[in-house]
């Protein structure tokens, strides 16, 4: 695992390779067992691949989301609201576990925040992405991570450069 997070940065350039079908297997088993609050798992977990739809998801707002047109895979992250008040906070769990777990695979990937984000003045990302995937009301939309095999190479962060004095003693 530290190895792991010594690795890990957000990598938005990918392969032209589709995602190996064991390995999305992988990815989905890994989501599916993060913890969430009460063990109620108000989560779903749209699992995109069509490409059509894929560069649709890419246009969700004007900044940091048209890099998902050029990815294998996005998996978008949504939750019931109405069955948990936490649910921002499992679906970001679940979020990283996925993140991590597609490291481990050889996939490189970036968060791309939806949530509280605008389409336009007066339409929310949230709401784009509720069309481009026919989702209910009900549902709420968190995010939407770009998968794919890395096409980029980004300098790891050494340890000297992290934040030590945002750690605090009591
Ligand atoms: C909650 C959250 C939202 C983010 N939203 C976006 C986004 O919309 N577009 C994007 O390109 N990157 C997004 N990122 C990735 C961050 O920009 C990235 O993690 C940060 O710059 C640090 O870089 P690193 O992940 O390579 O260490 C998001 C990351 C988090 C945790």
């Amino acid at each position: 695992m530290m190895d792991l997070l010594r690795m890990r940065r957000s990598i938005r350039k990918y392969k032209d390779k589709d995602i190996d079908p064991r390995t999305i297997d992988d990815l989905k088993e890994a989501v599916l067992r993060a913890p969430s609050s009460r063990g109620i798992n108000p989560w779903r977990f749209f699992f995109v691949t069509d490409r059509e739809l894929l560069s649709r998801l890419s246009k969700a707002k004007e900044h940091g989301s048209d890099f998902i047109k050029g990815a294998p895979l996005g998996v978008v992250i949504c939750a019931d609201e109405r069955e948990s008040d936490v649910w921002v906070e499992d679906c970001s769990i679940a979020s990283i576990i996925l993140q991590l777990a597609g490291l481990s695979l050889g996939l490189g990937s970036c968060w791309i925040q939806i949530r509280n984000r605008s389409y336009s003045r007066d339409r929310s990302s949230e709401d784009y992405v509720r069309e481009v995937l026919g989702l209910p009301q009900g549902l709420k939309v968190e995010s939407m991570i770009a998968f794919g095999y890395p096409d980029e190479v980004l300098e790891l962060v050494h340890r000297d450069q992290l934040e030590y004095g945002k750690i605090l003693q009591r």
